[in-house]
């Protein structure tokens, strides 16, 4: 589609890569380079950066020695699977949710239960007694865009507490947040050294870098070490050291500051277009960070949602239906929006186009 409002990906316009291109040229030296192999866990100078960037920009204690890095929060996930699950254990999701990790914990064998979400995040009252794992998304439910409240993070903390079961908080892009204080991670609100926080550089830098990491409580870092050194060895290590020079000299604030205001200015833009032209056809969900928002039909279902979305398409306006985000039978219909490949002149073309395509159906 021309009006691409795909959902997950950044900008690549806005990544420095004059910048990038340089520190790494730096790494493709001999002197820089050994021929042994690295440290599972991650290069030093890189888990000692990232602890501190998350301490600044999420309020995360964690020392080097807790974050771990992986492939992205995709290889995250798998290490936690690999140490964690038996062949038909429970893993909790929220429905609807992140398709690639409801399909990974699948492909380890675990049995798949989606949670519903509502307005303030996943139902905890709805978890399955024995799930051993819950993943969740709390600063920026995916794909609602709902920030789980104050009193659900204390009461998922209780209930894996009760149960002896792991949360998994996958941060994934609440570095962009547009106005309002930032809630204390689950991380930090747990005292009891179940929950695993997982990042990644996916959505400030760029998805193909496969750069992320985990932060894991001590009783479980020699094993989740070992899981990585027996997937992949370690991650590769000019990339490794790149990141801890950008993060180091503050480069990666200042990527940071740049990008969020451009995407607040493209999710307001967005927002704006939204209301003006769909007025109460449709309903945002509340939204204040990351890359997309989600916007239900007021009237109407699975028919509408489908016919909607191919007339948009077919008027070149890429829009994603919200229901393959179920697992099971959607309960919520409309569109999932995101506004990293569209400038906010673009926006504003593409919310023209999709309001012709649907032609007062909305
Ligand atoms: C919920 C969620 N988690 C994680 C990621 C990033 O995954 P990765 O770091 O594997 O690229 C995304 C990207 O779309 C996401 O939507």
């Amino acid at each position: 589609a021309r009006h691409d409002f795909r959902v997950g990906i950044p900008d690549a316009a806005l990544f420095p890569f004059e910048t990038w291109r340089r520190l790494m040229a730096r790494q493709l030296r001999a002197s820089a380079m050994t021929a042994a192999y690295m440290d599972p866990s991650g290069q030093p100078e890189l888990r000692e950066a990232v602890a501190r960037h998350i301490g600044v920009s999420r309020g995360v204690r964690a020392d080097a020695t807790d974050v771990l890095i992986t492939h992205g929060a995709q290889q995250a996930l798998d290490l936690i699977g690999r140490v964690l699950l038996e062949p038909g254990d429970c893993v909790a999701v929220e429905e609807p949710g992140y398709p690639p990790a409801r399909l990974l914990f699948q492909s380890l064998g675990a049995r798949v239960v989606p949670v519903p979400v509502d307005a303030e995040g996943l139902d905890v009252s709805a978890l399955p007694d024995d799930a051993r794992l819950v993943y969740v998304t709390p600063s920026h439910q995916f794909p609602l865009g709902i920030v789980m409240s104050p009193a659900r993070r204390l009461a998922l903390l209780d209930w894996a507490r009760q149960r002896d079961a792991v949360v998994i908080e996958d941060d994934y892009d609440s570095e962009f947040r547009f106005g309002g204080r930032p809630l204390e991670t689950l991380h930090g609100l747990d005292r009891s050294g179940r929950v695993l926080y997982v990042g990644s550089f996916s959505k400030v830098l760029l998805p193909g870098l496969r750069l992320g990491f985990l932060v894991a409580p001590p009783s479980l870092q020699r094993e989740l070490r070992l899981a990585k050194q027996v997937a992949d060895s370690h991650s590769q290590l000019p990339a490794q050291a790149v990141l801890a020079r950008f993060i180091d000299t503050g480069l990666l604030a200042r990527h940071l500051r740049k990008t969020r205001r451009e995407y607040e200015h493209r999710h307001a833009r967005l927002t704006e277009g939204l209301t003006r032209h769909f007025g109460s056809g449709l309903r945002l969900l509340p939204s204040v960070a990351g890359l997309h928002l989600c916007a239900t039909f007021a009237r109407g279902g699975a028919r509408l949602e489908k016919a909607l979305t191919g007339q948009a398409r077919a008027a070149g306006v890429g829009v994603e239906a919200l229901s393959p985000y179920f697992a099971g039978a959607p309960t919520r219909h409309g569109w999932v929006l995101g506004y990293g490949a569209l400038t906010a002149d673009g926006i504003d073309e593409g919310l023209r186009r999709l309001r012709a395509s649907v032609a007062g159906a909305l």
